[in-house]
């Protein structure tokens, strides 16, 4: 007789249990996110699982991306770990500290708090340290520094934090010796503050190996990484839900951008570049964006 097992298949039952299981669970997960159970506050830590788990995710993360990227064969020269040095601390050293030198107080009210860099290199290749640096983490406070180091400059910082495990305190105050920078000063001769190194561009870039995104994608990402969304919703850029400045589409059907410049791509990205040269009075900032990311940008906003 095949009669009981097809009223009670243990198949189907175990079916059932999970769907149940996998219904339940979402309604919690519903449930828990809906009546604000966790705690979002920066003096409350994530919960110790909760903690592990982002770290583990993080590190997973970051090495399937950062073979993309892989080092320089000279990463390590002098003059490239003097440049990072200079970048290190123009950059970093704020929310990060170095040997002898502690993050500035707003850094350590973070959660997570910016970790000391020393001993970054026992847990991240040289690669990975260049794909945080480059794109920063999301939801972590780390910010993304492509569109603010150029690239030889990001690899610089890479060798700097290469070099960092065996520096004294010293030794960093040495390298990163200004008159006018961030560090510390150390008093020296006249000629000490003109000899501190520098972190713009004097190290060459290896050549980009990653193929460059599409324009669409690539204005998208300039939105993002220049603030505009803080306060413009722009369309087909995520953003949060803002009003603080005009929603930006259909310019390019429009008399006046900003009540004065033209809707044209000169117009638009001289708007962009410097608004406030355009009307005094306007409340949107001038924000220090270059003549080639203001076109991309305008190029998409004439077209979206
Ligand atoms: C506004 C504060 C801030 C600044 C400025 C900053 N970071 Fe971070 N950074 C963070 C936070 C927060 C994290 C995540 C917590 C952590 O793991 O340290 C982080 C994480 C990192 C990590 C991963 C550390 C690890 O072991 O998980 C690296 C590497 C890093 N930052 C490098 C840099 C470099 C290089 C600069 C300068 C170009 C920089 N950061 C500037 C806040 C900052
Ligand atoms: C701090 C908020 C803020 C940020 C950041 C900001 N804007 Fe604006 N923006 C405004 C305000 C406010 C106006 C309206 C100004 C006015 O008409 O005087 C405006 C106007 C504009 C206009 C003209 C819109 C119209 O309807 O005439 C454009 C285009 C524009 N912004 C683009 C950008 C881009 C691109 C960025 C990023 C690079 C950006 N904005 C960043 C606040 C901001």
């Amino acid at each position: 007789m095949t009669e009981p097992s097809r009223r009670f298949s243990p198949v189907k039952a175990v079916l059932v249990a999970g769907a149940a299981a996998g219904v339940l669970g979402a309604a919690g997960a519903a449930a828990f996110v809906w009546f604000g159970v966790y705690d979002v506050s920066a003096t409350g830590p994530h919960l110790q699982p909760v903690h592990s788990l982002l770290e583990i995710a993080l590190q997973r993360a970051v090495q399937r991306r950062a073979d993309a990227h892989p080092p320089p064969r000279d990463l390590l020269t002098r003059e490239r770990v003097m440049q990072g040095a200079a970048c290190f601390r123009d950059r970093c050293v704020v929310c990060h500290g170095a040997p002898g030198v502690a993050p500035q107080a707003f850094a350590l009210g973070m959660q997570p708090v910016p970790s000391s860099l020393v001993e970054a290199t026992r847990h991240w290749r040289p690669q990975d340290l260049y794909w945080i640096t480059r794109n920063g983490i999301k939801m972590s406070g780390m910010p993304a520094w492509e569109y603010r180091l150029e690239e030889g400059e990001l690899w610089s910082v890479v060798a700097f934090l290469d070099a960092l495990p065996l520096m004294t305190p010293d030794q960093y105050r040495a390298l990163t010796a200004s008159r006018s920078g961030a560090a510390p000063v150390t008093v020296g001769p006249a000629g000490a503050a003109d000899a501190a190194p520098r972190c713009d561009g004097v190290v060459d870039a290896p050549a980009p190996l990653v193929p460059p995104l599409p324009t669409v994608e690539l204005a998208q990402r300039a939105f993002r990484q220049h603030g505009c969304t803080a306060c413009h919703t722009i369309p087909g850029v995520v953003g949060p839900d803002t009003s603080n400045g005009p929603r930006l589409s259909g310019l390019a059907g429009r008399d006046r951008i900003g009540g004065k410049a033209f809707p044209t791509e000169d117009g638009l990205a001289a708007w962009i570049r410097d608004p406030q040269a355009i009307d005094a009075h306007t409340a949107m900032p001038t924000l220090g964006i270059s003549e080639t990311q203001a076109r991309l940008m305008a190029r998409y906003l004439l077209t979206h």
